[in-house]
């Protein structure tokens, strides 16, 4: 396998998903699309599913040029519509032969503005996308894997949005919880089966869904707003789904894993946000609260702070 300058391909036969038949719902962009050109990097023949059939070329002809040719397929349709999933999913089974992992991660943004205001049609396609397009995702995956009684794995892209009430749109937030607490129930229900179940939670990931077009402000802004300084990649969640797809997660089902940088680390931040974080004025010492006994302050090493 070369690559269009000549060069040799990935070694697919030695990589972590060698023989493995994967489906990735909004494979063509973002996130998804990273997911799909590592699968097929480390040996998985992927079917990348998606409603853009313009990325969904461009994927096409971006994989063959990594020498990834023969390796990924693309399927247009909706993750809502029980018959194109039914359609999609089989496509691995047609092509590849099988299906061993199933990508549920399509989304939207979905409905957003004061709760007052939000379209009922709006809130059910916000659902639509990112919820029963999950659960049709892994009814039929499952129904796939069952043919060959080996197992698999799900992986969902859920969302911190999902984790707290501050990091999205109510409707996408709670459309999010459910992805997370759907994992969880349907990780229970198919352990038996050896189907592992998990959710990934990205923190800000910089795709074309969080810029809208613009990158390079976005790209700027991104590395303040978390504890760790780059800014993340669609790369990075796509190797924690290589990790959940192969064989060194076989014992992790039912975890909601959050890749974020540290955001969700951070908690509420009070320190900060009331401005009483000691350390911030160049103090260092024990707090010994109301017992009456003598807190000890001292200046940090190196600080010059001035009386205290
Ligand atoms: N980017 C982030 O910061 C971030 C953070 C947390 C979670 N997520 C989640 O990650 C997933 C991927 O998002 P992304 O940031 O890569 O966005 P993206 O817009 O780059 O990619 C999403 C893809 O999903 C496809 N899609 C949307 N609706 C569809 C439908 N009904 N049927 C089929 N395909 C459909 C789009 O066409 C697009 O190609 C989403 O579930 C999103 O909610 C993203």
């Amino acid at each position: 396998m070369t690559t269009v300058d000549g060069s040799a391909g990935p070694d697919r036969s030695a990589g972590a998903l060698a023989g493995r038949v994967a489906v990735v719902t909004g494979g063509a962009s973002g996130i998804g699309r990273a997911i799909v050109l590592r699968f097929a990097a480390e040996g998985a023949r992927v079917v990348a599913v998606d409603l853009n059939a313009d990325n969904g070329k461009t994927l096409l002809s971006d994989a063959d040029a990594a020498g990834l040719d023969g390796a990924v397929c693309f399927e247009q349709a909706d993750v809502s519509s029980e018959e194109d999933v039914a359609r999609a999913i089989g496509r691995a089974g047609s092509e590849f032969g099988r299906l061993d992992v199933m990508v549920n991660n399509a989304g939207v943004g979905g409905a957003f503005g004061p709760i007052t205001e939000v379209e009922t049609d709006d809130w059910d396609y916000t659902f639509a996308v990112l919820v029963r397009g999950v659960f049709l995702g892994t009814k039929y995956a499952v129904r796939a894997m069952a043919e060959h009684g080996q197992g698999g794995s799900i992986i969902n892209t859920a969302s911190i949005a999902g984790l707290s009430g501050g990091a999205g749109p109510a409707a996408y937030s709670a459309a999010k919880a459910a992805v997370v607490n759907l994992s969880r129930a349907n990780s229970v229900e198919l352990a038996p089966s050896r189907i592992r179940v998990n959710a990934i939670c990205p923190g800000i990931i910089l795709t074309p869904l969080l810029h809208q077009g613009r990158e390079e402000q976005t790209r700027e802004l991104l590395p303040e707003i978390q504890p760790w300084p780059d800014y993340g990649r669609p790369e990075n969640i796509a190797g924690v789904a290589l990790f959940l797809a192969g064989d060194d997660s076989t014992f992790v089902t039912g975890q909601a894993i959050a890749v974020d940088g540290g955001l969700t680390a951070i908690g509420p931040d009070l320190a900060n946000r009331l401005r009483t974080a000691p350390g911030d004025a160049g103090l260092v010492g024990v707090n010994r609260g109301t017992t009456g006994e003598r807190s000890q302050i001292r200046r940090r090493l190196g600080r010059d702070v001035g009386p205290t």
